[in-house]
């Protein structure tokens, strides 16, 4: 399959919609992203033609339906080349899965004055799960400080290892910046001292092509609707011998063996993670949205997005009073979004005015107060890329905010 642009975006209609009378130029990606026909289809079909509820019938719909739905998981096992599909859990999303990760993680292995290792990028689902189990066992956050680059420091990760380290949980991209973590460096250097590592992978997941076993990481989480796919479902890869000694996230049907009053003994993995009805159809969507980024190559995508992101930084940094954050104002190597302010235009004015040219980015913390905090400002403005987005559109988001720097000069 080649990377034929048009194509790619006679796939997703909504890109086809125009918005105060403009072309859209859809830069939220970093927010959500939208979805192929053939997400929408799939789940459509599996409504009308197939739906039952999962692992539970012995007729014949739920018996497709079931096989559906782990062959979607089997999808994303190799997606994340996973050693096993009893280390998938679908989730809701990647906040899910963190929390499942601090809850049962904190729960079985964390003592008051314990540590975990976050970092300065984190978004709030991988600061405030730690904070509850603060909050319940007593542990400790230690933070890895960044440069002004927006990168982490290597030396003072180094120096936070001691014997109350217990985990470490960092994002592979950030939302903010697109600054790329050297997690495989990361996690060498965190299970040297015997300490596993979780990847908050929902900016990474959608950009490039992520291999579990090669990163070497213990978990990693992302989201079904920030890849294409569909709302309400995500993922969290678990090491096997890991997820066997975690305790459940939560109680109720499925995830059991047996139950009495007096005893129930888990079900087996992954069940063990999944109480409840999970989002079959859901499944279903992320399936195929990850069968058609996989078709395209995620290396192919990585490629074009990066050229996407530079030309973007490249062509922002030659517009009056750019103020441009993170890697990519460093001319260094970036992924994904890109984050500015424009010096006396407020993040929101701008992000309001781009809007009314048809230009949509998102404007504010991000989800990253913390982050925000150490770059000295209250909030940004965030273009994100995705695999559908043009040159072209990066000329419209420059030529507006040209226009919008003119309306306050
Ligand atoms: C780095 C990062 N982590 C976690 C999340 C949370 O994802 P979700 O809201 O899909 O659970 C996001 C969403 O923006 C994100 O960018």
């Amino acid at each position: 399959m080649s990377y034929d642009l048009e194509q790619i975006r006679r796939d997703f209609p909504i890109l086809q919609r125009q918005v105060y009378g403009r072309p859209l130029v859809y830069l939220d990606n970093g927010a959500t992203t939208q979805k192929p026909r053939c997400v929408v289809e799939a789940m459509t079909d599996e409504y009308y033609n197939v739906n039952a509820n999962v692992h539970r019938g012995v007729h014949f719909l739920s018996q497709q339906a079931t096989e559906l739905h782990e062959q979607s998981r089997e999808t994303v096992r190799r997606f994340l080349n996973a050693a096993s599909v009893n280390e998938i859990v679908f989730t809701r999303g990647t906040t899910e899965s963190m929390n499942l990760v601090a809850s049962c993680f904190s729960e079985a292995f964390m003592q008051e004055g314990d540590e975990v290792i976050v970092s300065t990028l984190e978004h709030h689902s991988n600061i405030v799960p730690w904070q509850l189990a603060q909050a319940r066992k007593g542990i400790r956050l230690r933070v890895i400080p960044i440069t002004d680059e927006g990168t982490v420091c290597m030396d003072e990760y180094r120096r936070l290892f001691n014997s109350r380290t217990r985990i470490v949980s960092v994002a592979h991209v950030s939302n903010v910046l697109g600054t790329v973590n050297p997690i495989r460096e990361m996690t060498e250097i965190a299970h040297a001292h015997g300490v596993p590592v979780v990847i908050d992978g929902a900016q990474s997941a959608p950009h490039m092509a992520v291999d579990v076993q090669q990163l070497d990481c213990d978990f990693f989480a992302f989201s079904g609707h920030k890849v294409y796919g569909p709302t309400g479902v995500g993922v969290l890869y678990g090491r096997e011998d890991w997820l066997d000694r975690l305790p459940p996230y939560m109680g109720g049907g499925e995830m059991i063996k047996r139950v009495s009053f007096e005893k129930t003994t888990f079900n087996e993995l992954p069940y063990k993670f999944e109480a409840g009805t999970p989002d079959y159809v859901a499944t279903t969507g992320l399936a195929k949205a990850l069968d058609y980024v996989s078709h395209l190559g995620m290396e192919r995508i990585e490629a074009y997005e990066k050229r996407l992101a530079h030309y973007a930084a490249e062509r922002l940094q030659q517009i009056p009073g750019m103020c441009l954050y993170g890697p990519m104002a460093y001319g260094a190597e970036g992924s994904g979004p890109i984050s500015f302010n424009v010096k006396g235009i407020h993040h929101l004015d701008m992000g309001t005015l781009l809007d009314r040219l048809g230009v949509a980015v998102r404007t504010g913390h991000h989800c990253a107060e913390p982050l925000m905090q150490r770059m000295g400002v209250d909030g940004t403005v965030r273009a994100s890329f995705g695999l559908y987005n043009t040159l072209d559109e990066v000329d419209v988001l420059a030529a507006s905010i040209e226009r919008v720097c003119k309306m306050f000069a």
